[in-house]
């Protein structure tokens, strides 16, 4: 009996001892959990130079001449054609369509049923107001309808813009 109550007691012993040496690791290790945090952080660091107010971005204007056109129609293909037709007289589709929107009015497409974001924004769409725009659509206009990501290279900007340009009976000057 004495035996058993020998290996009963170390086998208590252990036990607590495992015990405490989990709660006390647990204590040492836990700090270790800071590293999430840590992370989030560096997660914030590129959206934080997205969010970058607009105001910041370099004049498109000057790129426009040496723009090419013909890249910009393949961007704009790719990227902006399932929500956008180009024709003259060409039908809204999940956007309005953009004949001759260089210079047109912001928001006034007929037929279109724009956001009230974008109706309150005002002005005309200059070469810049659309750089903003396909830059971060729904930073420049915050509450657009426009669920488009935004070209972040400036040279397919200005190509899209170059091409944007083209679509009118009589293309708006280049700045
Ligand atoms: C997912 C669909 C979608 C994609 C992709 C998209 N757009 Fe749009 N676009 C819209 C919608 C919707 C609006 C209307 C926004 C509003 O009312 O707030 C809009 C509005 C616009 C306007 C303003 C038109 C006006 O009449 O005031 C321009 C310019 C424009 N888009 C250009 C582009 C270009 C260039 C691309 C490609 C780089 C593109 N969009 C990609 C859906 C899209």
């Amino acid at each position: 009996m004495a035996n058993f109550n020998t290996v009963a007691g170390c086998v208590l012993a252990s036990a607590l001892f495992a015990m405490v040496v989990g709660k006390v690791s647990n204590a040492v290790v836990h700090p270790h959990k800071l590293d999430k945090p840590a992370i989030a952080v560096a997660d914030e660091a590129p959206s934080a130079v997205a969010a970058a107010p607009a105001a910041e971005l370099a004049p498109i204007g000057p790129k426009l001449a040496g723009a090419n056109v013909e890249a910009g129609k393949a961007v704009f293909n790719k990227q902006c054609m399932t929500c956008h037709t180009v024709d003259k007289g060409g039908a809204n589709k999940v956007g309005p369509n953009l004949w001759d929107v260089v210079g047109a009015k912001k928001a006034t497409h007929a037929g279109f049923s724009y956001s009230s974001a974008l109706q309150a924004k005002g002005g005309e769409w200059s070469y810049e107001d659309i750089n903003h725009m396909i830059f971060k659509p729904t930073s420049y206009v915050r509450g657009t309808k426009m669920a488009f990501a935004g070209l972040a290279k400036e040279q397919e900007r200005a190509d899209v813009i170059a091409y944007l340009r083209t679509l009118a009976d009589t293309p708006k000057p280049l700045p």
